[in-house]
């Protein structure tokens, strides 16, 4: 199919939005691809003429671009070697911890930072392909820094703004990066630059002043030896409140919640945690904290259970094996320890489900536990306030975006494991008036903020920038 230079609006991100799996049998299917980079922007593309550039999820396949609905998808090709490098090496063993608080160690290798640059220049040259004159481009997240430079030096005539899902560090721990001044060069190539929280923006500027002398005024950058000006600011993201609460609120999926607390043997309290199975979610934490509370006798598995759903992740990333051992060994010992007969204290699942029965679960869910070390935002806990009806209540970590946003959740530091139990118990126990109150404050909170709101605010700020938009 030919894409030359035909699209108005273009997106690249690290995965397309769906993955190609490959049976044993040789039969392949395109899913949904994991993460809330996709959750978000699938709604926002969703009946826009548009072509998303983006990894297949397999290695060493490079299928034609094709059409889903008025989307077209362009898939980016990567060998075996690339996934290793650029994939699993640079973007999610060296920046990913660097960006997260160094929760783990970072690994540094300059095979993993050469791979990185040919893989996203190989990113901007699929950009550059298909977008049409004075097109927009809208480049997604840590593992595209380089491709707003490459992008501009093949098409000057484009728009393009890049958007950080996941946090960006301090200049003390971003210096310690072997490739900072290419990340931040690669990075002002672009025309506006979203984040997820002020203080995620103010981290870039002041890395710019730092590392490569640059003048900065408000949140405008002077690019260094140019008279181009880029503007960094926080847009944070959110969900399709709209559409997942009338999938919550129909039919199939309220009986379906009814279902899962029959089937769990209507305990009192239903615990949630909903994660990809990644070490900056504060898993080990949340089961720690709940083990306690059982062996406190504080709470009985009698009466409550945790059902911890898990999505695997990242699986040849060595820190990300690990944490898999870890908290499956967890669940064991706190099950071997407080399961009754026939049922199990730590309901784990470590897989993916569809939507309808994420939203079920929500509902089912008494309490939410989201309680990250270190979350660029956390669009579980945005989802959890959207399904769920009633007195529920959501247990947030403050080092999530979420929790500026959601003030009116049980506010939680996770590192310190006995205020994170008294918080639980504070939202088992508070008044059933008080959590009614909380969770519709939050309910609206994310319904007048929706992804379709954070869409357009970003796409008027990159339209302007780098002055500010006017006012609303
Ligand atoms: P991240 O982008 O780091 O994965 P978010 O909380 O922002 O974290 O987004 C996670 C998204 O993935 C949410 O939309 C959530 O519903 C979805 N998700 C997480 N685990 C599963 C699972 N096991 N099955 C289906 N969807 C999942
Ligand atoms: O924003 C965080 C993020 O890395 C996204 O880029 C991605 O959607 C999600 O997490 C899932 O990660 P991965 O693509 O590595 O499976």
């Amino acid at each position: 199919m030919s894409s030359a230079r035909t699209y108005d609006f273009v997106i690249a991100a690290n995965r397309l939005p769906v993955d190609r799996i490959v049976h044993d049998d040789g039969s392949v299917e395109w899913q949904t691809s994991p993460g809330g980079l996709v959750t978000a922007m699938e709604s926002v593309m969703r009946g826009r003429e548009a072509a998303w550039v983006g990894w297949s999820g397999q290695p060493d396949e490079a299928p034609e671009p094709f059409l889903d609905n008025d989307l077209l998808l362009v898939p980016v090709p990567l060998s075996a070697d690339e996934v290793a490098a650029y994939y699993e090496g640079q973007s999610n063993d060296s920046l990913w911890p660097i960006y997260h608080d160094v929760i783990v160690p970072a690994t540094f290798k300059r095979r993993w930072a050469a791979a990185y640059e040919k893989v996203n220049r190989r990113f901007a040259q699929q950009c550059a392909e298909v977008a049409a004159p004075g097109a927009t481009v809208w480049v997604h997240d840590y593992q595209l820094q380089l491709v707003p430079r490459m992008l501009r030096v093949l098409r000057p005539d484009v728009r393009i703004g890049w958007f950080n899902h996941i946090p960006f560090p301090p200049v003390e721990l971003f210096a310690q990066l072997p490739m900072r001044h290419a990340i931040l060069n690669g990075l002002l190539g672009a025309d506006f630059l979203g984040f997820q929280r002020p203080a995620d923006a103010e981290n870039f500027l002041r890395a710019c002043r730092r590392l490569l002398g640059a003048r900065t005024k408000g949140d405008v950058v002077d690019v260094p030896e140019t008279d181009r000006r880029v503007r960094a600011a926080a847009v944070p993201i959110s969900i399709d409140a709209g559409g997942l609460a009338e999938l919550a609120e129909s039919e199939p999926v309220r009986q379906r919640a009814k279902e899962i607390r029959e089937q769990l043997g209507n305990p009192r309290t239903i615990l949630l945690g909903v994660d990809r199975l990644d070490y900056t979610k504060g898993i080990r934490h949340r089961m720690k904290a709940f083990g306690e509370l059982l062996d406190d006798g504080r709470l009985s598995a009698d009466d409550t259970m945790l059902v911890q759903v898990a999505s695997p992740s990242r699986e040849r990333v060595a820190a990300y094996r690990e944490l898999r051992h870890q908290v499956e060994r967890t669940v064991g010992n706190i099950n071997g320890a407080h399961s009754p007969l026939g049922s199990t204290a730590v309901s784990y699942l470590h897989r993916s489900f569809p939507r309808e029965e994420m939203a079920a679960l929500y509902r089912a869910a008494d309490v939410m536990l989201v309680t990250p070390l270190r979350d660029g935002m956390n669009l579980v806990a945005k989802e959890y306030v959207t399904c769920h009806e009633g007195p529920g209540a959501l247990v947030l970590s403050e080092f999530t975006g979420a929790a500026n946003e959601l003030r009116q959740a049980f506010r939680c530091n996770p590192h310190d494991i006995e205020a994170l139990k008294n918080t639980i118990m504070a939202a088992i126990e508070a008044p059933a008036a008080e959590r009614n109150r909380r969770m519709r404050a939050l309910h609206r909170q994310v319904t007048r903020n929706d992804v379709q709101h954070w869409a357009g605010k970003y796409l008027d700020a990159l339209e302007h920038a780098p002055e500010k938009p006017p006012a609303p």
